[in-house]
């Protein structure tokens, strides 16, 4: 009886393993067919991208990632300070944050807490030191996740913002079609540009960051901002007048 009993648990355990290593399989096969679709529809759209769109002149360096950079920003502060990012996907990011107190935001997988970054604030009490926003690249959710996670951010601290430098116009649309996407998430530097009591630069890094430095404890209030007036060409205009960093200087910041 115990025998038969040891048996049914072991192959319900090995019903579990594998149906678990196929999941990782069949998403692994999922992300790689998705990649040379992409792929193929770049190479397809290049000419309409090359003759109709717009490009900005930036140069995105591979030499540090975003990882990297936060934890130059850690490395600035102390450690029992309290770390957020809001997606958090196979933790590729959050896996290499060396802090007791950190926290990842995501519905699907990834992180510490299975919600939406909405969801997240709305009983949130704790108050953050850096704030890696990496959720949805939708403005209108950028947006939400800047105030929320500006509100919530200790004086002196900083967000990071991802996807905000793209490169190609093509890579901007709010549905994603091609490899690289960083959709509208680049239509934040038009409410940025709005608020007085913060530091902005942009880090030409990995897929293009923004930082931010809350440098007084005056909070946003949540107020609509119209985005839609706003284009990439827009935006590459306003590009001369921001302030970039590169590694060294943001080293020697503050
Ligand atoms: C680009 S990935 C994050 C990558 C990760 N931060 C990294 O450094 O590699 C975007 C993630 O955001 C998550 N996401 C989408 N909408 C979200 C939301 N409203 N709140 C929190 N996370 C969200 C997705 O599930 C996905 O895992």
């Amino acid at each position: 009886m115990s025998v038969q009993y040891r048996k049914t648990k072991c192959t319900w355990c090995s019903f579990i393993m594998f149906t678990i290593s196929n999941i990782k399989f069949l998403d692994y096969l999922y992300r790689k067919l998705r990649s040379v679709l992409y792929l193929f529809i770049t190479i397809l759209i290049f000419p309409y991208q090359a003759f109709f769109l717009s490009k900005a002149n930036i140069k995105l360096k591979k030499d540090y990632s975003r990882v990297d950079i936060l934890k130059i920003l850690i490395d600035k502060k102390d450690s029992d300070m309290n770390y957020l990012e809001i997606g958090c996907d196979l933790n590729q990011t959050f896996s290499k944050i060396n802090l007791v107190n950190k926290y990842g935001v995501d519905p699907i997988r990834g992180g510490n807490i299975r919600k939406t970054s909405s969801e997240f604030f709305k009983d949130n009490i704790t108050s953050f030191d850096i704030v890696f926003i990496d959720g949805s690249h939708l403005v209108e959710d950028v947006h939400e996740d800047f105030i929320n996670s500006f509100n919530s951010l200790n004086v002196g601290g900083f967000i990071l913002l991802d996807d905000v430098l793209p490169k190609y116009e093509i890579n901007t649309t709010r549905r994603r079609f091609t490899s690289v996407s960083n959709q509208d998430a680049y239509k934040i530097i038009f409410f940025l540009n709005q608020i007085k009591h913060i530091e902005f630069y942009y880090l030409p890094y990995d897929h293009g960051l923004g930082l931010v430095k809350k440098i007084s404890n005056e909070n946003l209030k949540i107020f609509n901002f119209n985005y839609g007036t706003y284009n990439f060409k827009q935006f590459i205009r306003n590009l001369e007048k921001e302030k970039f960093l590169d590694i060294k200087e943001l080293k020697s910041l503050y």
